[in-house]
């Protein structure tokens, strides 16, 4: 395999700065860089982290690079990149580039795309970012363990030209079971929770660490990356005091406009990238909300403002917009229409799998074969695990065909759906167009939502599409969808 020796410093400790992840502002040239190629060495193996921050125990972890979150990867749209992911983990594993258009031999999809990295081998992952904007990598072997435990990181993707904003901040967001003790629970892939809302946590960090809160200044503009690297948590987030302006989502840059109801909807894998004028008082503290789940809000940080004075008296009037990314306009006149249709789970909704409402509230009306089965299925078909070999594609598209996917979710449960390899441009939801241009990599789905979706399959290969809430992807909730 590919272990070859390579020294590479990492860029991070020139990226941290306070406790958000300082991207551009003050920040002295990257040398590294000079080369005109992007280079990491990327190390996963277990780590000790202090998630619930000082005073509290350590937790053993698996991460990438020994910290939680892993290295931030930080690409230039255009520029080629070469990642040489170690594994000095006890098992297999591959990192998945979520939400980069890259070849499919990168993709990181074991069986499916590549052989898995073994325990003290490399591999060398290398393609070129089309798109600026934030994404994130993760493994896709025994992934809901392995994400459980802490490996993933952020990408960013650096625009051309760059964007007017007083800081560029990364809050990545993930969410853990601890034990009392501080250590990962156990029990990752317990059944009656795959058939439900999965595994939700009870902690959630930022950047690594619970946050009390995030410095910030009266009068700045942050451009604020929104991660949620949670294996099952869905995320409503609510800026008390502030109105901040959505303008890209899953890395893509979108029409800027406020969040519906206020509240920045967060499914698992997604992200949403906000500027925010800090309009507060100066040596006031605004919390920032998580209510999605009824009667279980609970503040993620708070917007803690310096007491100086304001930094300017008025907002910044310059731009908004993001730079559009080269996304192929599908031609929905001609478009091939499909339907993918999500089935299985149990029956009901409600708050969240594992309270005791769910429990015992009779809610064993499971629609597939709880003994060990799947509990899930797209189209009929139940596909599990994380990628395998021999993997039979649902669908199969002449490359360049416009292709509509009509997603429809049929059960009692939200699912994050995500498509490898390509953007989708989201069309409608529940038969309303959807405004500002929105092209995700993830679409959120709620209980019986049907949402268009429609790509150019520009992109050869056999692509995964799955939920993203880790344990339903485990047990049947995925499918192969092949551009040939
Ligand atoms: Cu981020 Cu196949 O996943
Ligand atoms: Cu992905
Ligand atoms: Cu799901």
């Amino acid at each position: 395999m590919n272990t070859e020796p390579i020294d590479l410093v990492s860029r991070r400790s020139l990226l941290r700065a306070g406790a958000g992840l300082l991207l551009t502002a003050a920040l002295p040239p990257l040398p590294a860089l000079a080369a005109g190629s992007d280079e990491y060495r990327i190390v996963a193996a277990p780590a000790r982290a202090r998630l619930a921050g000082s005073g509290h125990p350590e937790t053993d972890v698996w991460a990438y690079d020994g910290t939680i979150p892993g290295s931030l990867v930080r690409l230039r749209q255009g520029e080629k990149a070469r990642l040489v992911v170690e594994n000095r983990l006890d098992q297999e594993t591959t990192v998945h580039w979520h939400g980069i258009r890259l070849p499919n031999a990168m993709d990181g999809v074991p069986g499916l795309t590549q052989s898995p990295i073994e325990p003290g081998e490399s591999f060398v992952y290398e393609f070129t970012p089309p798109d600026a904007g934030t994404f994130w990598y993760h493994p896709h072997a025994n992934s809901l363990e392995q994400l459980g435990r802490g490996l993933a990181g952020a990408v960013i993707v650096a625009e051309r030209e760059p964007v007017v904003a007083d800081r560029d901040l990364l809050w990545f967001l993930a969410d853990w079971r601890l034990t009392s003790e501080g250590g990962i629970a156990s029990g990752f892939g317990n059944r009656m929770e795959a058939a439900m809302s999965g595994r939700v946590g009870n902690t959630v960090t930022l950047n690594g660490q619970v946050s009390e809160g995030e410095p910030v200044r009266a009068g700045e503009r942050i451009r604020l990356r929104l991660v949620n690297g949670s294996l099952a948590r869905i995320m409503a987030l609510r800026f008390e005091g502030h109105t901040p302006l959505i303008v890209a989502i899953d890395g893509q840059p979108c029409d800027p406009h406020e969040p519906e109801r206020e509240r920045i909807l967060l499914g698992p894998a997604m992200r949403i990238d906000v500027m925010l004028d800090m309009q507060g008082e100066p040596g006031r503290r605004y919390a920032v909300i998580d209510d999605f789940y009824d009667g279980l809000s609970y503040p993620v940080t708070q917007l803690a403002y310096d007491a100086g004075p304001p930094m300017r008296d008025h907002p910044l009037d310059t731009p908004l917009d993001l730079p559009r990314n080269p996304l192929p306009e599908p031609d929905i006149s001609s478009a091939e229409r499909h339907d993918l249709t999500l089935q299985g789970g149990m029956m009901g909704g409600g708050a969240m799998a594992g309270t005791d409402s769910m429990m015992g509230g009779g809610m064993m009306h499971g629609m597939m074969d709880m003994g060990g089965g799947p509990a899930w299925a797209i189209n009929g078909m139940s596909m599990t695990g994380d990628g395998h070999a021999g993997m039979q594609p649902a669908l199969t598209f002449q490359r360049g065909r416009s292709v509509i996917l009509v997603l429809r979710n049929e059960t009692a449960w939200w699912h994050p759906m995500h498509f490898h390899g390509h953007s989708l441009a989201v069309l409608s939801r529940n038969g309303m167009p959807v405004p500002h241009r929105q092209w995700q990599d993830t679409v959120l789905m709620a209980p019986k939502d049907v949402v268009e979706v429609a790509f150019v399959a520009d992109n050869p290969g056999d692509w995964m599409l799955h939920c993203h809430v880790m344990d339903h992807q485990m047990t049947g909730l995925m499918t192969v969808l092949r551009v040939a």
